[in-house]
């Protein structure tokens, strides 16, 4: 794991964007995999400024979202489709036809996560896939307990995870019980995963992941098995790391070859 701490949540946003514009100049048909929540929004911000002032080009991208709450129709308003239109894609030149966010309402859910699997292997896989952190180490909606091999498939919201979410759905009973996710074994075959977490509600989740044992109690630990896994964290969500000095000199002795 590469452990990128950042002054604060904007400078941290600022590098994940660079390395995703970089991807998207290099490979104009690059496969990016989203995520919702706050964390990734100042990113997606970015994302937009670059395409607007810059001309970054999203004309070939391909998108596949980490995940959707099962029941939400699409146009609902805290379904995560109304989350990635509102914060990026109706702020970018994707065409629609290469934009996937798992289908809630899909009348035959297993069958739709086998199709999107099947959609993710056909568009060459995930080049870059953007990741925030639950503050019981979820990532994606891969729950404690989830199989460190799974697939995009239905899982089971805990109770903390689903009062997390309660006031965007108006009160804990409107919360969706279930939803698709992609899997953590999906996760994993992304060619380079990109986890962001700020501040000091993240701090605990992140040690566990970054310095504590590889386990499905925390399944964002998974990552320390990824060949090229990047945290990128501001202070606060740094600051129970045991070797934050040392990921810092790691980061200040970079060669240039090797910066973002
Ligand atoms: C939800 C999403 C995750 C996200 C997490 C953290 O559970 N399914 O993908 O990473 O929330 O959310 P936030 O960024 O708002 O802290």
């Amino acid at each position: 794991m590469e452990i990128i701490i950042q002054p604060d949540s904007q400078q941290a946003s600022q590098v994940a964007a660079r390395i995703i514009a970089r991807l998207v100049r290099e490979k104009p048909h690059a496969v990016l995999g989203l995520a919702t929540g706050n964390t990734p929004l100042q990113l997606y911000r970015n994302l937009v400024d670059l395409h607007r002032d810059s001309g970054l080009d999203f004309g070939g991208v391909t998108s596949f979202n980490l995940d959707e709450y099962i029941g939400v129709p699409p146009a609902h308003p805290s379904s995560f489709h109304s989350y990635m239109w509102a914060h990026l894609f109706s702020q970018l030149n994707m065409p629609k036809e290469r934009i996937n966010i798992p289908d809630g309402t899909a009348p035959d859910i297993p069958a739709a996560c086998r199709k999107y699997e099947q959609a993710i292997r056909t568009a060459g896989g995930i080049d870059v896939q953007v990741l925030g952190l639950g503050m019981n180490g979820h990532i994606g909606f891969n729950e404690p307990s989830s199989s460190l091999s799974s697939r995009t498939r239905i899982k089971t919201l805990t109770d903390e995870t689903r009062r997390g979410a309660s006031a965007a759905f108006g009160g804990l009973e409107n919360v969706p019980t279930h939803v698709i996710t992609l899997g953590l074994g999906t996760i994993m075959d992304a060619k380079m995963c990109l986890l962001l977490a700020f501040g000091k509600k993240k701090a605990g989740a992140v040690a566990k992941m970054v310095e504590g044992p590889v386990m499905s109690m925390v399944p964002g630990s998974v990552l320390q098995m990824h060949p090229r896994a990047v945290v990128i964290l501001d202070e606060d969500a740094a600051s129970e790391l045991k070797m934050a000095a040392y990921y810092n000199w790691v980061l200040e002795h970079k060669p240039a070859w090797q910066q973002y």
